[in-house]
């Protein structure tokens, strides 16, 4: 039996990679939170955290592979994830699949980066799969807009790759099971700016929703009213600012190599989120 920790076990990606892992004959899945409680029933849960390393060892023991999700308050990567991944090694695991962030290649600036680096050097079976912006987002971060019947996001005519969560945890339980190692660039079926996926959205769920197409000044003004955490509205500003200047949106086919089927769509993903904006 090959036993996968799950880091994450709760996050957009990390709860599909369980479903996922639950279904796969000779795996045993072990979903991981700073509250067990959190996870799902039917599945073996721990207590984990990156940053206390008395939960290290109950994590890891008899575990062969780890999803690696890297959560977005943590970006001080040799202090508050490398302990974790050394005593990963230590415990001897020897697979690891990360989720990365499309570009993190020649993107020195997020922590993905520096993750990549260390696990390269590590006595380790890697992947890393590259996801793009998840469609996600606009069922969580822009839930509220959307529901209003605009979005707000300051993307210009740029475009982008979007793809959904769903296609990035398929992928990553297919890594953990022995597929493919090294790195997968993981998109949608297509480039699309913000304004063609609010027509798509409109139609699907049958009423308006209109691409506002904010400057990024009017965003970071509107964004900071409501969100407190002025560090994921920078993180927010940059994607979209990448996005404006037209460098979100490679289409690659790794998704299709690795399943064997299209990713998903906007459409696909509209119609199975279409209660969460009712
Ligand atoms: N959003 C996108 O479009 C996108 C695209 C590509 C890549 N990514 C990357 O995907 C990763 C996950 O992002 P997300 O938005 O999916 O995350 P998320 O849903 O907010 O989940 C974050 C996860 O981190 C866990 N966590 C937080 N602090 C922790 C700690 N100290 N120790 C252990 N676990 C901890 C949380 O679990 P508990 O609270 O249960 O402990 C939770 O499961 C990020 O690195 C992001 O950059 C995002």
């Amino acid at each position: 039996m090959r036993r996968v920790l799950v880091t994450g076990a709760t996050s957009t990606v990390g709860g599909h990679v369980v479903d996922g892992l639950r279904d796969r004959e000779g795996v045993a899945v072990r979903a991981a939170s700073r509250d067990p409680a959190a996870v799902g029933a039917g599945v073996e849960r721990v207590r984990f955290d990156f940053t206390d390393p008395a939960t290290y060892r109950a994590a890891f023991a008899d575990v062969d592979a780890v999803f690696l999700v890297r959560p977005p308050a943590i970006s001080r990567v040799r202090r508050d994830l490398v302990p974790a991944l050394s005593a990963a090694v230590g415990a001897g695991v020897e697979r690891v699949v990360f989720l990365s962030v499309l570009g993190a290649e020649r993107n020195p600036v997020v922590p993905h980066t520096r993750i990549e680096s260390w696990l390269a050097e590590a006595p380790l079976e890697t992947t890393f799969l590259r996801a793009s912006f998840f469609l996600q987002n606009l069922a969580t971060v822009h839930r509220e807009e959307i529901r209003r019947g605009e979005l707000f996001v300051p993307a210009g005519d740029g475009e982008t790759s979007f793809v959904d969560v769903r296609d990035v945890a398929a992928v990553g339980v297919e890594c953990l099971d022995g597929g493919p190692t090294g790195a997968l660039d993981l998109t949608g079926p297509e480039a699309l700016d913000y304004g063609t996926v609010c027509r798509r959205l409109s139609a699907v769920l049958g009423r308006e929703v209109e691409y506002a197409n904010p400057s990024l000044a009017r965003f970071l003004v509107r964004r900071l009213r409501t969100d407190r955490d002025p560090a994921r509205v920078a993180v927010m500003a940059g994607i979209y600012t990448t996005a404006r200047l037209g460098l979100a949106g490679r289409v690659t086919d790794d998704v299709r190599r690795v399943l064997g089927r299209d990713p998903l769509d906007v459409e696909t993903f509209a119609r199975d989120y279409r209660e969460v904006w009712a």
